[in-house]
């Protein structure tokens, strides 16, 4: 499986295009406690690469570091070690600030202005004219599904969870940034609504932005991305575009009946009989091969479902491997 080392793929990251968001041996360690003399070491040694254009999951469990490693990137929070690159310039660096789009993970929002005033609000930090943001507004309330009436007329508190992510996600394009960090943008959302974020973050990267996200829900991440890494405990554990991590072999579930047990142990590590004598599990080695030594061994296939590895499984995997490792 591929290892933390994240080699660019020459077709994809054409070798004069250089890495928007570049970071090496990243590390935050907080201090807590009233004597702030106990240490929470959030992550470890970060290092990883995002090129232009590219949408670059983010996954891990709660707790894993996700936003720690948003917040180092944006200049919110500063190392304790390492360095890190964005769009060329050293994190924190103000310059870029015009460039970046930001939907935080629980996005502070002004619930007593209206969606419309507060992205007005929005505008203003970034000193968009009145002339732009008059024609932007309605064009991203549009591009996230948010009524008109509903952002000039409602003020925020009356807004349901996706109406308010729908209002952070235009707040974070309110500027027409060139890299847009969302820190789960599905959280809150109903199936639909998570379609919609799909295909809003669908629609951006066919704008040629690059998009970094950090995530939960794997099944959209798999549909949306170019490139994952995994975040676990603080530790940056793979990282790599679907198709060298999930890998493109198919994999082989076979029942069948018959044959030398030990033999087929060997072969199916977990393999389980049933009471009436059949077996079946994974087969680990060439189903062709594995078809002519049963037939000598006078067993023979019952069924054969052929399966791709799913980014879920890939990612339970990869957590259980680490917390076994431990
Ligand atoms: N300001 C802080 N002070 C102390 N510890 C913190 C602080 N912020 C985060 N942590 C700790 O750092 C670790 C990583 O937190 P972080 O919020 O980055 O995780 P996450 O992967 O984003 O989790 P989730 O999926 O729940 O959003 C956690 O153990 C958390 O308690
Ligand atoms: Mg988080």
């Amino acid at each position: 499986m591929n290892p933390v080392a994240d080699t660019p793929d020459p077709q994809l990251h054409p070798v004069d295009k250089s890495p928007v968001v570049l970071t090496s041996e990243l590390r935050k360690v907080y201090r807590t406690g009233f004597w702030l003399n106990q240490q929470v070491v959030s992550l470890k040694s970060c290092s990883l690469q995002v090129y232009p254009g590219e949408t670059f999951g983010l996954l891990g469990p709660n707790g894993a570091g996700k936003t720690t490693l948003l917040k180092l990137l944006l200049g919110i929070i500063r190392p304790s070690a390492g360095r890190g690159l964005l769009l060329g310039k050293p994190l924190g660096d103000r310059s870029v600030k015009q460039r970046i789009g930001y939907l935080p993970e629980n996005p502070y929002l002004y619930d007593y202005l209206t969606g419309w005033e507060f992205l007005e609000f929005a505008a203003g930090l970034f000193q968009i004219t009145r002339k732009i943001y008059r024609q932007r507004i309605p064009e991203l309330l549009e591009l996230v599904g948010l009524s008109q009436t509903d952002a000039r007329k409602k003020s925020m508190r009356r807004y349901s969870k996706g109406m308010l992510q729908r209002v952070g996600m235009a707040q974070a394009l309110i500027n027409d940034p060139d890299l847009v960090f969302l820190d789960e943008p599905m959280s809150g959302l109903d199936p639909l609504g998570r379609y919609q974020m799909r295909e809003i973050i669908l629609s951006l990267k066919k704008q040629g932005k690059t998009i970094f996200f950090n995530s939960h829900v794997l099944s959209e991440v798999e549909q949306i991305c170019d490139r994952v890494a995994i975040l676990a405990k603080g530790e940056l554990i793979c990282s790599g575009s679907l198709g060298e991590l999930l890998g493109t072999e198919n994999t082989y579930h076979v029942k069948g009946e018959g044959g030398d047990a030990e033999v087929l142990k060997k072969r199916i590590p977990d393999l389980k009989y049933e009471p009436d004598g059949t077996w079946h599990g994974i087969l680990q080695e060439d189903y062709y091969d594995f078809m002519s030594s049963l037939r000598l061994m006078g067993g023979k296939i019952i069924t054969v479902n052929l399966s791709h590895i799913s980014l879920e499984e890939f990612f339970i995997q990869q957590i259980q491997n680490q917390t076994k490792s431990k």
